[in-house]
């Protein structure tokens, strides 16, 4: 008979691995990785010169990971310090400030030199990015909403987390998420699970929405030309529907663009003999 010996604990290798942090200058990246790693913040703004590289040990479920953070100047006169350092990359911090649309607005060009510094053999579906919307504690000068960021995030399927580093708030839980999304990723040989990749809404929910919140006018916001037809108007309203109704659609900010088509819809109406 077998000897009921405890069951030895498999030792898990540690990890090694290296997330770098992207977006503009003073959205807060050296401040996020400051608040996490000595649970401290700076008010002054320390202009990162290049890189600032770091190593840290962390704890994840029951798992020691070795991070090498590569924290990167946002500054475009960094560019050709930085542009090296995207290579072999697991994890991506992509930050904004909330209270500047200009830095939301950003992160598809930051995203659009990581993939140039690649090259045409990099693959960017198999890095987890996190995608930060920073300064949440300054409320007063708000100008991008966690619909607008959340959807931006998920539709790429990106992780979206709300953070202050002033206050902390939701630093340690982003860090958490981020590193065991990594874990799960190195796991399942260096490929993102399929898990992680759905999100629940279509990338064209996703452009509809995009598109009614930056629209100009009613006729913009349905998609029609100025002086459609009742039938166009109609037509069009009816498409945008089906796609985004409440019942149907779970992409973040669905409902207001929902509201947003029929409220355009009646003005529209209202005018057209
Ligand atoms: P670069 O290194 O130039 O790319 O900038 P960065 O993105 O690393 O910005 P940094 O972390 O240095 O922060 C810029 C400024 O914003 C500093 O004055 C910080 O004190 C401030 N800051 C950073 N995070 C927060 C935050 O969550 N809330 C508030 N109120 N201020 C913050
Ligand atoms: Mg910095």
């Amino acid at each position: 008979m077998e000897a009921s010996a405890p069951k030895r604990k498999e030792a898990r290798k540690s990890l090694r691995i290296k997330v770098i942090s992207m977006g503009n200058a003073e959205v807060g990246k050296s401040c996020i990785i400051k608040r996490y790693c000595e649970k401290r913040f700076v008010p002054k703004y320390l202009a990162t010169i290049g890189i600032d590289y770091g190593v840290t040990k962390v704890q994840v479920r029951d798992r020691e990971i070795k991070v090498n953070i590569f924290d990167m100047a946002g500054h475009p006169f960094f560019y050709e310090v930085r542009n090296e350092f995207y290579k072999d990359t697991q994890g991506v911090i992509l930050v904004y400030d909330v209270g500047l649309k200009e830095s939301f607005d950003a992160l598809d060009a930051w995203l659009a030199e990581m993939k140039q510094e690649l090259g045409p053999h990099g693959n960017m579906d198999n890095i987890v990015f996190v995608v930060c919307a920073n300064k949440i504690d300054c409320t007063k000068h708000r100008s991008v909403d966690e619909s607008e960021g959340r959807l931006w995030a998920e539709s790429r399927g990106f992780l979206y987390f709300e953070t202050s580093a002033q206050t902390g708030e939701g630093i340690n839980e982003m860090f958490q998420t981020f590193y065991s999304a990594i874990i799960d990723l190195c796991d399942n040989g260096g490929k993102r699970p399929p898990s992680t990749m759905g999100v629940g809404f279509t990338k064209e929910q996703a452009d509809a929405i995009r598109r009614i919140r930056n629209s100009k006018d009613s006729w913009d916001m349905l998609g029609v030309k100025p002086g459609a037809t009742r039938d166009e108007v109609n037509k069009a309203y009816r498409k945008l529907a089906v796609l985004l109704h409440p019942d149907k659609c779970v992409a973040p900010g669905s409902e207001d663009a929902f509201k947003a088509v029929v409220n355009a819809r009646t003005a529209l109406l209202k005018n057209i003999k």
